[in-house]
């Protein structure tokens, strides 16, 4: 079945319904690679099999409950080296939709790179698999999974909106809120106001100049959250010394 969004000005102008898939990052790769579809191309599904997260997590999610899709974005206009910026602008529109839903209970923030927080919980989550040409981003799948209607979960740090705010959320209708948001910052993107995304962003940095305690390949430490880096890595006060970490490199253990 195809839809069509009419709100947003390019996001969701073609929408593949798939009632199960492996994932839906994998379904919109293979259709790039194959048909080269239009920007804002989506795959929308109720389940996946092998919902893929980031550092090779697996994405779990019950059938039918809760947001699980894929957006082809081609900020062709992006470095490679700033892709984080991406992340940003994806981040934040999950944000502003996100806060629209939950502000009288707690205001979501983003828990570097682009977890979706809402009251030290996580209830989403981005992965974006970019297709690079020379130095600049070709073509980015944005895959996401928002936790919208699930009552409870396997993983205690984890929470839905109906958990959050006790009612039940129409998955369409906060998906086509949400690219409407998303457009919001890929505009800025593409007009370059990079110091504005980023300072909206450190606005809604989960732990940014808290103490909290991490874990780095040295072993745990407590350590303060000042910021990222040009290349988007975290940036973590230890010792009274700033160190940079990748995605993998360093992991967060709580208050
Ligand atoms: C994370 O680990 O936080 C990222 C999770 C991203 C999950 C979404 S669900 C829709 C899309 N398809 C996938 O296989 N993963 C993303």
């Amino acid at each position: 079945m195809h839809k069509v969004f009419a709100k947003p000005l390019f996001l969701g102008k073609k929408v593949l319904f798939l009632t199960e898939c492996h994932s839906t990052n994998d379904e919109l790769l293979q259709l790039v690679k194959k048909n080269d579809p239009i920007e804002g191309t989506i795959v929308y599904t109720d389940y996946q099999t092998n919902g893929k997260g980031q550092r090779g997590n697996v994405w779990f999610s019950e059938r039918g409950k809760n947001l699980l899709f894929s957006v082809l974005v081609k900020p062709t206009y992006v470095e490679v080296s700033k892709q984080f910026l991406l992340n940003v602008a994806m981040g934040l529109g999950v944000v502003k939709c996100m806060s629209r839903h939950v502000s009288k209970a707690s205001l979501p923030c983003l828990k570097w790179p682009n977890d979706i927080y809402v009251a030290d919980k996580k209830v989403g989550g981005i992965l974006i698999e970019n297709l690079v040409k020379s130095h600049l981003i070709d073509a980015s799948v944005v895959g996401i999974g928002v936790n919208l209607n699930q009552s409870a979960f396997v993983n205690p740090m984890a929470t839905s909106v109906k958990m959050i705010t006790g009612s039940e959320v129409n998955s369409l209708q906060f998906l086509e809120e949400l690219l409407i948001d998303i457009e919001f910052y890929l505009m800025k993107l593409k007009n370059r106001k990079e110091k504005e995304l980023m300072e909206t962003y450190y606005s809604s940095m989960y732990k940014l100049g808290e103490v909290a305690n991490y874990k780095d390949e040295i072993g745990s430490f407590e350590g303060i959250i000042r910021g990222v880096d040009n290349h988007g890595r975290l940036i973590i006060e230890k010792d009274g010394v700033n160190c940079t970490y990748s995605i993998k490199e360093v992991e967060f253990l709580g208050d």
